[in-house]
């Protein structure tokens, strides 16, 4: 097992609290930014924040100063209990074969950000991966999947096809939607539980900062159906 120092990249999941973040862990505004056709194609980083370990991030989606936590979740009685799995992404995914690439996807997992949409949709086009064109749209659709939902794999090689993230934060915005999304945590940054338990270290994972998921900590999607706005955005 790897050492860790004291300085490793730390996220704590507080009881019925903030994100408490320790370590050199940048944070910035991450905008999901359409294609001409209106998908989801790129992420455009906006303002960043100044700050110092450790610091705490809004979970309950009450706080009046997003990202950070005013202490609001104890007025709101905020119930922030962690639901989701602590089985590792490779025994949940479900797999889904094409003639190049391989498809590993845990659906629990989506942010609803929406970079598997264009050109079919990421479960058409990896059964067209022997065209080249097609395997590169697949491998930079899973790449931009900020929840690491998707997944993919060289078939011949099995390795993954994952790009690696430098640790970081991002404060999701979706402007298209007209709402502000999870916390966008990369880089295998580690992620305990308030019981004291890790989950799975890594790249690509999306934290609920609206308070409503229903796979906490984890984001599941249902900022966008309430509409969660941190104001950030002016939007
Ligand atoms: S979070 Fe990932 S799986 Fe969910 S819609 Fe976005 S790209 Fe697709
Ligand atoms: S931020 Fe996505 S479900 Fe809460």
């Amino acid at each position: 097992m790897p050492k860790t120092t004291p300085t490793d990249p730390k996220i704590v999941v507080a009881k019925n609290g903030p994100y408490l973040v320790s370590g050199t862990v940048p944070l910035a505004v991450q905008v999901i930014t359409p294609n001409k056709e209106g998908f989801s194609w790129d992420w455009v980083e906006a303002r960043s924040f100044q700050v110092e370990s450790p610091y705490a991030l809004c979970r309950c989606g009450h706080s009046k100063n997003k990202p950070f936590c005013d202490g609001s979740h104890a007025e709101t009685g905020f119930d922030g209990r962690e639901t989701a799995s602590r089985i590792p992404f490779a025994h949940q995914a479900q797999t889904f074969d094409g003639p190049k690439l391989t498809l590993r996807d845990n659906e629990s997992l989506c942010a609803f950000a929406r970079f598997c949409d264009p050109a079919g949709k990421i479960w058409s086009l990896i059964e067209q991966t022997d065209n080249p064109a097609a395997r590169d749209l697949v491998v930079r659709e899973a790449n931009h999947c900020p929840a690491g939902r998707l997944v993919v794999h060289d078939k011949k090689s099995h390795e993954e096809i994952e790009e690696p993230l430098p640790p970081s934060i991002g404060v999701v915005e979706d402007p298209a939607l007209g709402c502000s999304g999870p916390l966008w945590v990369r880089g295998g940054i580690a992620i305990q539980s308030e019981a004291g338990a890790h989950y799975e270290k890594r790249n690509r994972v999306t934290l609920c900062r609206c308070g409503v998921s229903s796979n906490k900590p984890f984001c599941d999607g249902s900022h966008a159906s309430i509409k969660f706005h941190d104001g950030l955005t002016g939007k």
